[in-house]
């Protein structure tokens, strides 16, 4: 048997284990381990069913993503789960832990499936840019139906185990172990003289309207094309006989496998996991955190502190006023209610937080024995500094002393503490309980154990973590900055907000940079123009006064009713403002420039370019330590859309030198702004790609 897969008989049953950890992904030493376990136990006299399952954590996680983009090998998945479902002696799933993608199918495959309570199940090939490849499409909605097998593999979200029981997916729920569950299930189909069941014999699932679904699914996904694909596969389940159906299934997956899609959403999958890896952190323990200090209770704060109390830790909040402590706190425990609503919390984890976890206070002893504070008040280097000075001399050695500025200098902040080493950047986004990213901020001082502690704390939170160094923005906020500038050049050049933000939604972000605008507040990037402003703005650059306009008229957003676009209250979204195009008109009439058409194509060019140029630089500058920490930030900050993977992810999948060349392109018209990264000149002239520099 091979080092993967092994077998032991008991009695008249075989046990055939995989043991591939950490999730038994089914990789090709897996699938040949099953398929010799599967034909030995079938010629086996003394055999006269077996179980399959797995060792460790899970059943199995799926097929083996390394092995994708690579040449197939055999034995096929497809046709391994068909070789199981072929058996002539029964062959039981006895499943634990997670049942995913390829490892559902095999389960799938079988002729009964066992699982335990805490078991999970789910098809999440779409999330990887894929349709189910090994017979899923084919034989759950036999199993389920066609619309709740649709639903499954679209929404790539795994069902627990009773809901599979419900569904009909598995067949028993066990309350031992793996083993026993299986052994038990598989004595019951011999006494019984139950047999082998395949799921391929059962009818067809029963047609739909194919089309209006597959419209449906194809506008839901925002253009991403994996989950239309499973109604298209499903189809072929009901319209083909069942083995006709795995070929177009097969094709499906085999076509989906080349896509671009497919490589960007790997790329994030690998991507999410990758930033958490800081070679120089290696052995370093991070600080204690069970109770933390948040100073400023207003939207960053609260979240912050809502996010804190959701991971069990112990929270201060410290605030200026009573009044504006007691503000803190509603907003706060509106958050959580909105966590009980909707299942997240219990009733009694949420009194836990309110009443036991959460304490306000306007006074900073409050905060002499919390182990971090992390800072959210007003985006002011006065404010920040005096709040500094006064935590370095109150909060007990080690404290970590965090701040969640979006544009300031840390290094400036971190020594006014007095102990900068304590202190770091901790930049979470808002809504700070729910986005995924947290970009770690570290200075010049920040001491190793801190960074470390920075990294506990966002795994702690659930958070996507990335590591930024000291810049106007960091990260995020300084390519935002980038594609700003450039819609408002493309403004002022005879493109509209509302064609921008249309194009930009097209290309797959849920909103354009205008809407976003709107949603945050048109006061923040007003008072960011005007600090830009007084420092000076560089030689020859670009400067729009419309948005300053609009502000000045109190169009301030989406909480003010009217920003770029118009809000009414009750409904989602906006139409767009008339007052904006006059704005607009006059900005361009006071800068003597005639407006022109831009088609979307030129419009995404643009704003893309602008986007990796800075990228570039920022990786070059050591802002971002590799290009994947770029794309992260953009995945899990910025709506960037995970089926191109992120800024420089995509730069690649286009051509580096395509890039450049229109970068060089729209210089001719404007060199101060586009400027070519001399890290992307260089990756075009050494004929290398982004992804060469992740290590
Ligand atoms: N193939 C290869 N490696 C995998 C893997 C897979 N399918 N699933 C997880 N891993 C690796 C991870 O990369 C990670 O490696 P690392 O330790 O070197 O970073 C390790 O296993 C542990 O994974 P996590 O850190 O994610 O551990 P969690 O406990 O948080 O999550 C999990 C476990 C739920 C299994 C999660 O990893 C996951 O969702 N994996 C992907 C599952 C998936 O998408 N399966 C479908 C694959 S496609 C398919 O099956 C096609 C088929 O239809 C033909
Ligand atoms: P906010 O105005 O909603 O909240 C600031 C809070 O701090 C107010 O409740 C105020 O009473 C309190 N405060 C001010 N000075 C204080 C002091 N000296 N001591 C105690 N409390 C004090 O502001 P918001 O949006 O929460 O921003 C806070 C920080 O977070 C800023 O640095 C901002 O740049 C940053 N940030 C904001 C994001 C956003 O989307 N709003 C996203 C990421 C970071």
């Amino acid at each position: 048997m091979s080092e993967v897969v092994s077998m032991r008989i008991e009695g008249s049953i075989a046990l055939i284990t995989i043991a591939n950890p950490p999730v038994n992904a089914l990789s090709q030493a897996v699938r040949q381990g099953l398929w010799d376990a599967v034909t030995q136990a079938e010629t086996n006299p003394q055999v006269q069913a077996m179980v399959i399952l797995g060792d460790g954590r899970a059943f199995i996680a799926g097929a083996d993503i390394k092995e994708f983009g690579k040449p197939p090998q055999q034995p096929h998945l497809p046709d391994l789960c068909t070789r199981i479902e072929a058996s002539i002696k029964p062959v039981i799933a006895a499943m634990h832990g997670v049942s995913l993608g390829g490892g559902l199918e095999v389960a799938l495959g079988c002729h009964y499936r066992i699982a335990t309570a805490t078991a999970k199940v789910g098809l999440p090939e779409v999330n990887l840019g894929l349709i189910p490849g090994a017979g899923a499409t084919q034989r759950l909605p036999r199993l389920v139906g066609t619309e709740a097998g649709i639903d499954l593999m679209v929404s790539g979200r795994p069902v627990d185990a009773a809901k599979a029981l419900e569904m009909g997916i598995v067949d028993e729920i066990g309350d031992a172990d793996p083993r026993a569950n299986g052994l038990a299930l598989a004595h019951a189909v011999l006494d019984e003289n139950r047999g082998p069941r395949a799921v391929s014999a059962l009818p067809a699932p029963a047609a739909i309207d194919w089309d209006a679904k597959y419209d449906a699914v194809l506008n839901k996904g925002r253009g991403q094309i994996s989950p239309a694909q499973v109604v298209r596969a499903v189809q072929a389940a009901s319209e083909l006989p069942f083995a006709q159906g795995l070929k177009r299934e097969r094709e499906i997956f085999l076509e989906l496998m080349q896509s671009d899609q497919r490589q960007g959403m790997i790329h994030a999958f690998f991507g999410e996991r990758a930033v958490a890896t800081q070679p120089d952190l290696k052995g370093i323990e991070a600080r204690g955190f069970d109770h933390i200090g948040v100073i400023g209770g207003g939207t960053m704060g609260a979240g912050i502190a809502t996010a804190a109390l959701l991971a069990g830790l112990s929270v201060t909040v410290l605030e200026m006023t009573h009044e504006a402590s007691d503000a803190a706190r509603g907003r706060v425990i509106g958050n959580l209610q909105g966590a009980l609503k909707r299942g997240k919390i219990s009733q009694a984890q949420f009194t836990k937080m309110t009443e036991e976890a959460l304490t306000l206070s306007t006074d900073y002893a409050a905060l002499a024995q919390v182990d971090m504070v992390i800072e959210a008040v007003f985006e002011n280097m006065d404010v920040k500094k005096q709040v500094f000075a006064k935590l370095g001399e109150i909060c007990k050695a080690g404290a970590v002393l965090a701040t969640n500025t979006s544009y300031l200098d840390v290094n400036e902040i971190a020594a006014a503490s007095g102990r900068a080493e304590d202190v770091i950047g901790l930049h979470f986004f808002s809504p700070a309980h729910v986005m995924k990213l947290l970009e770690i901020v570290v200075h010049d001082h920040t001491a190793k154990d801190v960074i470390a502690t920075g990294f506990a704390l966002g795994k702690r939170l659930g958070k996507v973590s990335v590591r930024a160094g000291v810049c106007d923005g960091f990260i995020g906020n300084r390519i935002l900055a980038a594609y700003r500038a450039v819609s408002d050049h493309m403004v002022l050049d005879g493109a509209s907000p509302f064609d921008i933000d249309r194009a930009v939604t097209d290309f797959g972000f849920p909103m354009g940079p205008f809407a976003m605008t709107d949603l945050a507040g048109l006061d923040i990037a007003w008072a960011a123009r005007k600090r830009r402003r007084v420092a000076g703005l560089p030689e020859g650059a670009r400067d729009a006064t419309y948005a300053d306009k609009l502000c000045e008229a109190g169009q301030l957003g989406q909480k003010a009713g009217k920003g770029f676009y118009t809000y009414e209250a009750g409904k989602r979204g906006g139409t767009p403002n008339p007052a904006v195009m006059d704005f607009v008109s006059q900005d361009r009439a006071e800068q003597g420039l005639t407006p022109r058409g831009f088609t979307q194509d030129e419009i995404i060019d643009r704003y893309m370019a602008a986007m990796v140029n800075e990228a570039a630089r920022i990786v070059d500058e050591g802002i971002a330590q590799r290009p994947v920490d770029v794309d992260m930030v953009m995945l899990f900050g910025y709506g960037f859309p995970r089926y191109h993977g992120g800024p420089l992810k995509w730069a690649d999948l286009q051509g580096l030198d395509k890039i450049l060349a229109r970068i060089e392109t729209y210089a001719k018209e404007n060199p101060q702004y586009w400027e070519p990264a001399p890290l992307l000149v260089k990756l075009v002239a050494e004929g290398r790609r982004f992804a060469d520099l992740n290590g």
